[in-house]
């Protein structure tokens, strides 16, 4: 069984909390794309984990893999390991697997990142990590590969033959070159603290799937931010939709028997970029509070939204979904009416499908529906019937836009608040 799940809106739909409740049914949980730009929040009983690069099957016995079209800076890695072995979990090799191929963030694609960030005229608001500059490395096939970094011969050849060129690029944008040079004794010593994690990702997720092992492959941010597909200029750099599974960890898209979308009840944006049914004033304070809407890697306050069916029906187009896990409805609580937006109006036409560039979703005004909202608190509730019939109303008419079986409700942060359908 090969399940893909994804972000269907701008990321933080509660990926890390969804793949937690689903990893104890997987053998195997696998990143396949974006960096440390990620933030995934799982929470235990009174723990909280937020995991930025390990797979959020963590918890479970799953094995974890981080496959060849992640970037990883292995800074970030290690004390993440470290971290979670703290906290008594241990991330042997056994346990973890980081494909040889996997593309290392280096210093120098940090200070890019943000001295780049700086120089536009048009902010995306990275998140300053060097996942942009990483990923140009690896289609311009100047990349470190963690194989690079974990033999100190070839680690040292890639650097003397880059360093100077990443120098002359940093003073451009600048900065100050001396950060090539000075992070490479750290990061030759990360190559050794990571080798023996070293693996064939797409092998071995193969191999498991021949032998009836069922693997889950956890998407980063969300389909609006696709390097392609999402909202540019204002996108990451990596494909996050569910084909990018099947590209990133080297698994035929024959193999896919599932693909789940994490939509959350509303929707927000961290960073620049078009947000039709952005609410600035009190709805948006709401929604922020309510749902603790800040970011889990910079801290930024999310920009927060009413629920905006036609970007929902794009990321169902992108991604084929076979089912959705419905997010964060306990926040829409209290709320009365909600609002739901239908379509746009652009340039005096009424349209259900976001226009195609960013520049034209930037001049949509929505419409929207007004449904009733409840007051009593559904985060107690665990069958759907319970809840109150306005709740399960707005879950139906997501449902019906979408054409999508929503199979999972989550109505609170922690692992046991939860609706399967
Ligand atoms: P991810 O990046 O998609 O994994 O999402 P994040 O972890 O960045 O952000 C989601 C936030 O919402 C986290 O703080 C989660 O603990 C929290 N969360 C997840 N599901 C729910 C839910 O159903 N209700 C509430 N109130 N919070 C949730
Ligand atoms: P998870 O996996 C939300 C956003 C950044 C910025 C844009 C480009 O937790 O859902 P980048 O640093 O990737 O070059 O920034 O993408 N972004 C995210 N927003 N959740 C994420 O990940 C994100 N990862 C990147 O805010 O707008
Ligand atoms: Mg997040």
């Amino acid at each position: 069984m090969f399940t893909i799940l994804t972000g269907a809106q701008f990321g933080d739909e509660g990926k890390g909390k969804i793949i937690d409740v689903l990893s104890s049914d997987y053998d195997t949980v696998v990143r396949f794309q974006g960096g440390n730009n990620a933030g995934h929040t799982v929470i235990v009983g009174d723990d909280t984990y937020k995991l930025h690069l390990i797979p959020s099957g963590v918890l479970t016995g799953a094995r974890l893999l981080i496959g060849p079209g992640v970037v990883v800076d292995p800074g970030v890695l290690t004390s993440e390991i470290k971290m979670l072995e703290d906290t008594g979990i241990k991330i042997t090799p056994e346990k973890l697997g980081i494909d040889a191929k996997t593309s290392i963030i280096m210093p120098y694609h940090i200070e890019m990142d943000k001295l780049r960030e700086q120089k536009r005229e048009k902010k995306i608001g990275t998140t300053a990590r060097g996942i942009g500059f990483a990923y140009i490395d690896k289609i311009s096939r100047d990349e470190v590969r963690l194989a690079d970094l974990a033999d100190k011969n070839a680690f040292s050849a890639i650097m003397d033959e880059l360093a100077p060129q990443r120098e002359r690029a940093i003073v451009d944008l600048g900065g100050d070159p001396g950060v090539v040079r000075a992070g490479i004794p750290d990061y030759a010593g990360y190559g050794a603290m990571l080798k023996p994690y070293i693996t064939d990702v797409s092998y071995e997720l193969n191999r498991a799937l021949d032998s009836g092992r069922s693997v889950l492959a956890e998407g980063a941010q969300g389909a609006h931010l696709d390097i392609i597909h999402g909202t540019q200029k204002y996108v990451t750099s990596s494909s996050t939709t569910a084909g990018g599974a099947c590209v990133y960890l080297g698994i035929g898209p024959t193999r896919v028997d599932q693909v789940i979308g994490v939509v959350k009840a509303y929707i927000t944006r961290v960073g620049e970029g078009p947000l039709p049914t952005e609410q600035a004033g009190e709805i948006g304070d709401r929604l922020r509070d309510a749902g603790g809407e800040f970011g889990t890697t910079t801290g930024r306050p999310r920009r927060c939204g009413w629920f905006d069916a036609p970007l929902a029906r794009k990321a169902v187009y992108l991604n084929a979904y076979t089912s959705i896990a419905l997010t964060k409805l306990d926040v829409l609580t209290g709320l009365d009416p909600i609002r739901v937006c239908t379509g746009y109006e652009l340039d005096n036409e009424h349209i259900d499908y976001p226009p195609e560039l960013s520049s034209d979703l930037e001049r949509c005004t929505p419409v929207y529906k007004e449904v009733d909202g409840w007051e009593q608190d559904i985060s107690v509730e665990r069958v759907f019937s319970d809840l109150p019939d306005a709740a399960q109303d707005y879950v139906h008419q997501i449902e019906e836009t979408l054409k999508v079986d929503i199979k999972i409700v989550s109505n609170g942060p922690k692992r046991n608040q939860i609706i399967v359908r």
